[in-house]
């Protein structure tokens, strides 16, 4: 039974005190409200820095991350207890190969998912990044299509490489806020979540920063460039997030084997059949009725 318990989190002593104090804090905030397990699932395309994130949180390099390799294969669950709470982190393999939404490494993620509970979504993107395309829609629709648009409402975007300088002269807030407006574009086109729906689910966007260059406070503490300390503002914004309501993601086999996308397809089909006997047999039936009725004689007699 001991060894399925995860292990003691002495990475948060390795924290500056103000980080420490701001993360008991939060804990107990969690506690109170009788959240004693957080299990965060980190999700998003290849080499945008999930690895990192896990490391960053945890305090411990547990993850290995290397620049010249591909990504770890297979997901990755890092589990540590903390006063009697438990903290989950889920490392995921990139979702996108050769220019498409990988189904079998989302199918990987999801058996490993099974029977767990998600409580948090990471969606990690990078800062420094100039474009989002219909791939990133892509990504989010496999991500919504696997565990349903409710997990939204535990979502977040993480930006990570927080530390740039804004091409072209931008200020730093507006570039933030151009790349954060155009990512939450896509992701609620993705999560087809509507205009009105935007209110009840709003997803937070937090910036991080996990380069080993990154700049600390006098006391230490590792800041984004508006001299925030960014790992208590991402734990908080969890907490924030995870209080709020909603609820955590059970993976079920049910949600895992769930409606079989070619059955989906096979429902729709007479729906189509339909559409296009009432809308384009028919109307093309009226054409030739009335292109005889108006032709008393064919144009070629
Ligand atoms: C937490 O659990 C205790 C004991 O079950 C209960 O008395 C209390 O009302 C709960 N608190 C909240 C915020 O749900
Ligand atoms: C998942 O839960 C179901 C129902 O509680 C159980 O039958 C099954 O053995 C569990 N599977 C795993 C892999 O834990
Ligand atoms: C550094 O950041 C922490 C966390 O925000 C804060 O508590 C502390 O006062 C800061 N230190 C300085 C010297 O600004
Ligand atoms: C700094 O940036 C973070 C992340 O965008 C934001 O949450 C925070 O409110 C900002 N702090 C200040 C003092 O502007």
């Amino acid at each position: 039974m001991a060894a399925q318990l995860g292990r003691e989190w002495t990475g948060i002593q390795q924290f500056p005190a103000a980080t420490q104090t701001k993360l008991h804090e939060l804990l107990g905030k969690l506690k109170e409200q009788n959240v004693s397990t957080l299990t965060i699932l980190v999700m998003g395309k290849g080499g945008v820095g999930k690895s990192s994130i896990v490391n960053s949180i945890i305090g411990e390099r547990v993850v290995p991350v290397s620049a010249f390799q591909s990504e770890n294969p297979r997901p990755m669950m890092v589990s540590r207890t903390r006063l009697g709470f438990t903290l989950n982190l889920i490392d995921t393999p990139g979702l996108v190969e050769g220019g498409y939404v990988n189904d079998q490494a989302l199918q990987i993620i999801k058996n490993f998912l099974l029977n767990k509970t998600i409580d948090v979504l990471l969606y990690v993107d990078r800062l420094d990044a100039y474009r989002v395309d219909n791939l990133d829609r892509q990504v989010v629709k496999a991500i919504t299509d696997s565990f349903g648009k409710e997990i939204w409402r535990r979502g977040l975007v993480v930006l990570t490489h927080a530390q740039l300088s804004p091409p072209d002269g931008l200020m730093y807030d507006d570039f933030f806020f151009r790349r954060s407006e155009a990512l939450l574009k896509v992701v609620r086109l993705g999560a087809k979540i509507k205009k009105q729906d935007i209110k009840n689910t709003p997803i937070p966007v937090v910036l991080v920063e996990n380069s080993g260059r990154c700049n600390k406070n006098e006391s230490d503490e590792k800041i984004l460039p508006n001299g925030t300390a960014w790992i208590p503002n991402l734990v908080q914004t969890i907490t924030d997030v995870v209080l709020s309501g909603g609820t955590g993601i059970l993976v079920d086999k049910k949600l895992i084997e769930g409606p079989n996308p070619n059955d989906r397809g096979k429902l729709v089909i007479p729906f189509i059949l339909a559409f296009q006997y009432f809308f384009v047999i028919k109307r093309i039936e009226k054409w030739i009725r009335d292109d005889i009725a108006s032709e008393s004689r064919p144009s070629w007699a």
